[in-house]
């Protein structure tokens, strides 16, 4: 049998902005759609794809690596968790996410139990600055571990989509052969690239007796024997805090340059700690207020300077639609029309968006008073 391989073709600009930017499919991140799950694919023991599309019909514009935030009801009351699109955005029409089942976790089991195709979800729109927009990309090494497989797997699927041919060094690191997510598109997807390549790392052989790859953790003997030239390329990381801390040493400890170093936490809490604003003093009794008025319902309220907007505007009986309450979801973005406010965001927000006066109101207090877009 002939293998067919991509061919190269020059002018494709992966890490460029316009190449997501599908005219008419621009979903912002704080506005609510419902999308309609229209098939489920196993993917490991403990992980599942889960395929939409919107409601509507329309197609999706986000950039590989960017997530989406899901607030399906459950019990009566309505949860909202951030999942990364692990489909590329070449693919507007449907998108996926990929969940691994967090044992006592509310969402991932309820959505491995309850969500089938012809199932409806409320979804707030992509956010999220973990892509290769503005990025070299020259030579790129993704490191993976579990979930955290799902935007480097965007991000591939959106190079070898675009037949870009980019020069990537895939390195993802599992508990066992079994689970591995995505093994057998990452070696389909090996085979017909000359310059993709792919490694799983597992801590144990497990089932798989004849397992021929490397065993034990990802550290530096792995690496320099694996990827000989990883001082030279642009690193892309994602996976639980420990894989990315010991991820992130080794790479320090060889001398690899932070700068070219990137990225992404699924753990909210543990990406605020990391990159969390000073606390605002409490509002003494005569600290002045401002005043906020919601340019669309009229209604008005009184905010302290050590207050957040959301909390504020939650207390004067606003809708505001929140996820993490972090900064890092892009949830509450919403235009400030006049006034100013001092944010503090942990990546939600990207500067075009600050530029066109959007803020979120989850970590942003007011320096002014205020009227915002609600
Ligand atoms: C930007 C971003 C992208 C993400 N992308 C993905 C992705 O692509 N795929 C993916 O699988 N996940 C992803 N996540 C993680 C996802 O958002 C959820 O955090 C994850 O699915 C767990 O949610 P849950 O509701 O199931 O667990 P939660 O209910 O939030 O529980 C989390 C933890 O708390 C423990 N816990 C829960 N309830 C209790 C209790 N009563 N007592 C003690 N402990 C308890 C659980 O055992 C679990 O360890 C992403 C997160 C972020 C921030
Ligand atoms: S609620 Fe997530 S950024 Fe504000």
């Amino acid at each position: 049998m002939t293998m067919t391989t991509l061919q190269h073709i020059p002018d494709v600009r992966f890490a460029d902005e316009t190449t997501w930017a599908t005219h008419g499919a621009e979903w912002p991140s704080g506005e609510t759609r419902r999308i309609e799950c229209c098939a489920v694919r196993n993917e490991t023991h403990d992980v599942k794809t889960f395929v939409f599309r919107c409601a509507d019909f329309t197609a999706l514009a986000f950039e590989p690596g960017q997530f989406i935030t899901i607030s399906p009801q459950i019990d009566g009351k309505i949860v909202s968790r951030c999942y990364t699109l692990s489909s590329s955005p070449t693919r507007p029409f449907n998108f996926c996410i990929t969940v691994k089942r967090v044992p006592g976790g509310e969402v991932s089991n309820w959505l491995h139990d309850n969500l089938h195709p012809g199932s409806t979800l409320a979804a707030s729109g992509p956010a999220g600055s973990f892509t290769p927009v503005g990025l070299p990309t020259g030579k790129l090494l993704y490191l993976s571990a579990g979930s955290g497989i799902t935007p480097l797997m965007a991000m591939a699927r959106a190079a070898y989509d675009l037949a870009a041919n980019l020069d990537i060094v895939f390195v993802h690191s599992a508990r066992s052969p079994a689970d591995i997510i995505f093994r057998d598109e990452l070696a389909q997807m090996q085979a017909q690239q000359s310059r993709f390549r792919v490694l799983a790392v597992c801590e144990a052989k497990g089932d798989e007796a004849d397992w021929q790859g490397p065993t034990g953790r990802l550290d530096l003997a792995v690496l320099s024997t694996q990827v000989p030239d990883f001082l030279e390329r642009e690193v892309f990381t994602c996976g639980p805090q420990g894989y990315m801390s010991a991820t992130r040493g080794v790479l320090e400890k060889a001398g690899f340059d932070v700068a070219h170093y990137h990225q992404e936490s699924f753990d909210i809490n543990a990406l605020a700690a990391e990159t969390a604003p000073p606390v605002a003093p409490t509002s003494a009794p005569s600290e002045t207020n401002f005043t906020v008025t919601l340019a669309k319902s009229g209604k008005t309220f009184s905010v302290s300077p050590s207050q957040t907007l959301l909390a504020a505007a939650k207390k004067a009986g606003a809708v505001v639609p929140s996820s993490c309450s972090q900064g890092v979801c892009g949830t509450c973005k919403t235009a400030v029309l006049q006034g100013e406010v001092d944010m503090q965001h942990n990546g939600g927000i990207r500067q075009r968006e600050i530029d066109k006066g959007l803020r979120l109101l989850c970590c942003s207090r007011p320096t002014s008073d205020l009227v915002l877009d609600l």
